[in-house]
């Protein structure tokens, strides 16, 4: 077996494996002067350096600080096309749901998606993750729904099943707008054709659903989800994001990973996520994108709820392509502490993709961290507009992209 002992760390944010909820999110453990063990991608010690237990194989990190890989858990990172005229119009005063209610938005998206072949979304898609990857992304989740048609969904998928051979993936199929037409036969056929196709083929892990007034209800979003966990898959849901139309009750209701966006949840969404397993993702991006209320992520720990934070990456809400700079603006926009935001996009960011080997470095964990720029782990959450992680280790290995300079 080989043994690896990183050296030279200034400081280790440890951090506990699982999900942490509402004060336990501020309980980071930090090492001085430490170094971290690691044999066959998993981390097997982690403590003082003066501690460490003996190796053949050393390696010198330069005095700086080491802390978990980051865990995205909500990317649109697969799209064609471009939306920089809804870009310039809303910045003009239209709003994004009226530009959706339209035919625009992501309907705009969805027809340039539609119209793409798998090889052209992995060429579209590849860039964007090595992006994110550079910010500190050891793990995204990447979502379909912008295909016009199930042929389109699946096509999606694919793409991000050949780059899961690049990057640590975890796809979602993302049950987005409805047709114009035979909406209901379009839920119908979700159900009945289009889930049980992509659980069989393992094209997806979870399901999801934007439950919205300008997209599904919540009788359809409980119909979709409900043939997700029939047909063995997880579920998550898009809620208040506009509206609190009852979304995130049924998440909470239905066990579902995660409800994410939240900017229009009041007091009752935040005691339903108190009172459940269901993680609240929070996504700062689409605030300060589409210049609209932050979702209440510092009501959401104080009532003791697991909080996550993801970019949201996509071309019409979100076009954050760094997880580093989420968590930079869910402490400005959303009032997270630096250590809340550091554990939401961890462990808590694990936790909403329902995965608990990753976002802790703790013995039999993944080995996935990032050293710094700085020899203090707070510039992480301090920086903006320059990348503050240095250097990105997945499963115990350096990975670089070419092109991208962190
Ligand atoms: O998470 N709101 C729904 N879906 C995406 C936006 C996708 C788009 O605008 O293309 C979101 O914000
Ligand atoms: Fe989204």
């Amino acid at each position: 077996m080989t043994e690896t002992l990183f050296t030279n760390i200034s400081q280790l944010v440890a951090a506990s494996p699982g999900a942490q909820r509402g004060a336990a999110m501020r309980n980071l453990t930090l090492v001085s002067d430490a170094a971290l063990l690691v044999a066959e991608g998993r981390i097997v010690w982690v403590g003082p350096r003066a501690e460490a237990p003996g190796t053949e194989q050393e390696h010198d990190l330069g005095g700086v600080a080491v802390v978990p890989g980051l865990v995205d858990p909500h990317t649109h990172a697969v799209w064609a096309g471009d939306r920089l005229a809804d870009f310039e119009a809303r910045v003009q005063g239209v709003p994004y749901e009226e530009i959706l209610a339209r035919g625009g938005g992501i309907r705009r998206s969805m027809q340039a998606t539609g119209a793409a072949s798998v090889d052209e979304l992995v060429a579209l898609a590849r860039p964007r993750l090595a992006a994110l990857h550079a910010s500190g992304a050891t793990t995204i989740e990447v979502k379909s729904g912008y295909g016009l048609d199930f042929a389109a969904e699946l096509r999606m998928l694919e793409a991000v099943r050949t780059l899961q051979t690049e990057f640590q993936l975890q796809p979602t199929l993302l049950i987005h707008v409805p047709p114009t037409e035979h909406r209901a036969e379009y839920v119908q056929g979700v159900c009945h054709d289009l889930i049980p196709r992509v659980a069989r083929e393992g094209l997806a892990a979870a399901v999801d659903v934007f439950c919205e007034k300008e997209a599904f209800t919540v009788e359809e979003s409980r119909a979709i989800l409900e043939a997700a966990m029939a047909a063995g898959l997880r579920t998550k849901l898009h809620a208040d994001q506009f509206h609190a139309i009852g979304g995130t009750e049924l998440a909470c209701e239905l066990g579902a990973l995660s409800v994410d966006h939240l900017e229009a949840s009041g007091p009752a969404q935040i005691a339903a996520l108190a009172a459940a397993n269901t993680v609240a993702t929070i996504m700062p991006g689409v605030t300060l994108h589409l210049g609209l209320p932050a979702a209440p992520g510092r009501a959401l720990i104080d009532a003791g709820a697991a909080v996550a934070i993801g970019t949201d990456l996509n071309p019409g809400s979100s076009p954050v392509f760094s997880a580093q700079l989420a968590l930079a603006l869910a402490v400005r926009l959303c009032r997270l502490t630096p250590a809340e935001a550091l554990t939401a996009c961890t462990v808590n960011a694990a936790a909403a993709l329902g995965l608990s080997d990753r976002g802790a470095l703790a013995p039999g964990q993944r080995a996935d961290f990032l050293t710094l720029h700085s020899h203090d782990w707070r510039d992480l959450p301090y920086t903006l507009g320059t990348n503050p992680v240095r250097d990105v280790w997945v499963g115990g290995q350096l990975v670089t992209w070419p092109g991208v300079h962190p």
